[in-house]
């Protein structure tokens, strides 16, 4: 077998994968996340984290993760501290800026990780009423480069993002890559721990057959069907015992 490095979506999924939707996919079940199988998920997910209180939500792709989950934890005046390097910083191409929050890049090294030092700065620089505030700072695990944090190292923003009062969100899209690498000594319950929120990327794979699936039913008039067959994607607000979770936030109507 010929194996394709250049990204996670060259190949279809995983023989389990196909096998399960074959013997679901007749079966009548409650769409938008309401089902048995998003509820069992959630479960295992909140039990890998070690973190029984976690909202679990459930979305199609990194982008819309991204950019649902800043406009849902933000202000409207507030902007988001990311690496220059980073993926919502060029190749979303805007999808974040298009809900009114800034991103505020900082200059990283090659390993595009933030430290609380390269932070500073802005928080210091945007003091300036007339500048954008900084509220959260984004990172993600693996970076561009496909470098990982360690655990000192998230520790140690963790604490600096507490002590400024930042939220911490984690964009896991290559997740499932930094957790294998012998490089990471991270678990999901110190992400659960450390992080405001993180998402579990499950690998393009399954949403590339999403995506062939929504284009069969566009071909067959039927494209509505798109939102109705949702993938198990990924989002994880961790939520604190104050209260700091995205979902309590928007359903008071407030910013977290
Ligand atoms: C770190 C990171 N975040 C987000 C995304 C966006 O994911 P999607 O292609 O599912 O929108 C990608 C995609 O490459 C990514 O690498």
């Amino acid at each position: 077998m010929k194996y394709l490095f250049r990204n996670d979506y060259s190949f279809g999924a995983h023989p389990k994968v196909l096998t399960a939707l074959a013997e679901t996919s007749m079966e009548g079940n409650a769409g938008y996340g309401e089902d048995g199988y998003c509820k069992r998920c959630a479960d295992l997910i909140r039990g890998l984290c070690n973190c029984p209180q976690a909202d679990v939500q459930f979305l199609i792709g990194g982008t819309q993760t991204n950019f649902t989950a800043i406009a849902a934890f933000l202000r409207p005046w507030e902007g988001v501290i990311a690496a220059d390097s980073s993926h919502i910083n060029g190749h979303e191409v805007g999808a974040v800026e298009a809900t009114g929050h800034k991103i505020l890049p900082v200059p990283t090294g090659p390993d595009g990780k933030i430290t609380p030092e390269q932070i500073a700065p802005i928080l210091e620089r945007h003091k300036d009423p007339h500048l954008v505030k900084p509220r959260l700072v984004e990172i993600a695990d693996a970076t561009e480069s496909g470098m990982v944090y360690t655990k000192a190292e998230l520790t140690a923003l963790s604490q600096f993002c507490r002590e400024h009062d930042l939220l911490l969100f984690l964009d896991g899209a290559r997740l499932g890559s930094a957790l294998a690498s012998p490089a990471s000594d991270l678990t999901l319950p110190d992400l659960a721990e450390l992080t405001d929120a993180f998402y579990i990327g499950e690998g393009r794979a399954h949403r590339r057959l999403l995506h062939r699936r929504h284009q069969e039913r566009r071909s067959h008039g039927r494209g509505a069907g798109y939102r109705q067959s949702r993938s198990p994607a990924r989002l994880l607000p961790h939520q604190k015992a104050a209260g700091r979770s995205a979902g309590q936030g928007l359903a008071a109507g407030r910013p977290v």
